[in-house]
C-alpha cells in the first residue's frame, strides 16, 4: 500500500522510540505521507542510523534524544515543539521474568519506560499541540499481553493495561478539546527483537495466529496512519488489536 493514499501534508507528529523497530516504520510512514516527524529516542546511535537511513526527508525529520522515563527530559524535548497534531507514544521495554523472580528493581524499570513515559510525554506534549487543529491524536502501544496477561510479564502487562485506562480517561477528558485519544494492540510484530528468535520459536509463535503469520511493523503503522486520518474522527477511547486475530 502506498502510503501516500493518506495526506498529512502540513501535519505535525511525535513519535516516541521513532527511531527503530514499529517506532521507526511510524516515523517513516508519517513522513511519506507528508508529515513534519519529530522522533524521539533515548539511543543516540539508532537515532543517528535512523536519520542516515531516512535522510531523502530531512528537510521533515527532526531527531531527538529523549528518555521517556523522565518527566524533565520530555518536558525540556517540548520546548521546541509547536503545533503538534499526531503524538504516538511507542517507546517500550521488556524485562521479563517469572513473578517469582522479579525484582521491584526490575517491575518499576518497565513501569517507568512504558507507563509514566506514556504520562511524561503526553503531559509535556498537551500544550503544545496546535490550538487550532481539529484532529489532535494521541495514540500509545499497548499490547495484547495486556488484553490477556503474559507468563513472565507482571511488569509489561501491568504498564500496558494501565496505558489502555489512561487512554480512555483521556478520551473523556479531552474529547471536548478536538482530541480522539486510542490504543493499539501489537500482536506478535516481526520487529529485529523478534526476528532474531530462533525459527522454531517463531514457527510456534505463527501457529497460534489464526492468520498464520507474524505481524510486520508496516501493519502497526498502517493502523496508526488510520488512527491519526481524519477518517478516523470518531475513533475515541478504543484499543484497535492489530494482532492476526491472536485475542478474539
Ligand atoms: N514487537 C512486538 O511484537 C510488540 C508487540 C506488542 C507491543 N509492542 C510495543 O510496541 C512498541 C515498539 O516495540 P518494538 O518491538 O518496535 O521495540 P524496539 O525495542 O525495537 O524499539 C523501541 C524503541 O524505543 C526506544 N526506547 C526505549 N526506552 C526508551 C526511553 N525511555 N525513552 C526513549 N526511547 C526509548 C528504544 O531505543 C527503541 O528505539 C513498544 O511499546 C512495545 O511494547 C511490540
Amino acid at each position: 500500500m502506498n502510503n501516500l493514499d493518506f495526506d498529512f501534508k502540513n501535519k505535525v507528529a511525535l513519535v516516541t522510540g521513532g527511531a527503530r523497530g514499529i517506532g521507526f516504520e511510524i516515523t517513516k510512514s508519517f513522513l511519506q505521507a507528508g508529515a513534519v516527524v519529530h522522533a524521539w529516542d533515548y539511543d543516540l546511535e539508532t537515532l543517528e542510523s535512523a536519520k542516515k537511513e531516512l535522510s531523502q526527508f530531512s528537510s521533515q525529520l527532526h531527531c531527538q534524544q529523549v528518555d521517556v522515563s523522565q518527566f524533565a527530559s520530555c518536558s525540556q524535548a517540548a520546548e521546541s515543539l509547536n503545533d503538534l497534531d499526531i503524538l504516538v507514544n511507542n517507546a517500550g521495554i521488556t524485562r521479563d521474568k517469572s513473578f517469582a523472580k522479579m525484582t521491584p528493581e526490575l517491575f518499576q524499570e518497565v513501569i517507568n519506560t512504558n507507563l509514566s513515559g506514556v504520562f511524561n510525554t503526553t503531559k509535556a506534549c498537551l500544550t503544545r499541540f496546535s490550538e487550532s487543529s481539529a484532529q489532535k491524536r494521541i495514540i500509545s502501544l499497548s499490547s495484547v499481553v495486556a488484553l490477556y496477561g503474559n507468563f513472565g510479564q507482571t511488569n509489561y502487562v501491568a504498564a500496558k493495561a494501565g496505558v489502555i485506562g489512561m487512554t480512555k480517561t483521556w478520551a473523556r477528558e479531552l474529547g471536548s478539546k478536538g482530541f480522539t485519544a486510542n490504543a493499539i494492540a501489537p500482536g506478535f510484530t516481526r520487529t529485529p527483537m523478534v526476528a532474531a528468535m530462533p525459527n522454531e520459536i517463531l514457527e510456534q509463535m505463527e501457529s497460534k495466529v489464526p492468520v498464520r503469520a507474524l505481524g510486520e511493523p508496516r501493519d502497526i503503522a498502517n493502523a496508526c496512519l488510520f488512527l491519526a486520518s481524519e477518517e478516523a474522527r470518531y475513533i475515541n477511547g478504543t484499543t484497535l488489536s492489530v494482532d492476526g486475530g491472536l485475542v478474539i
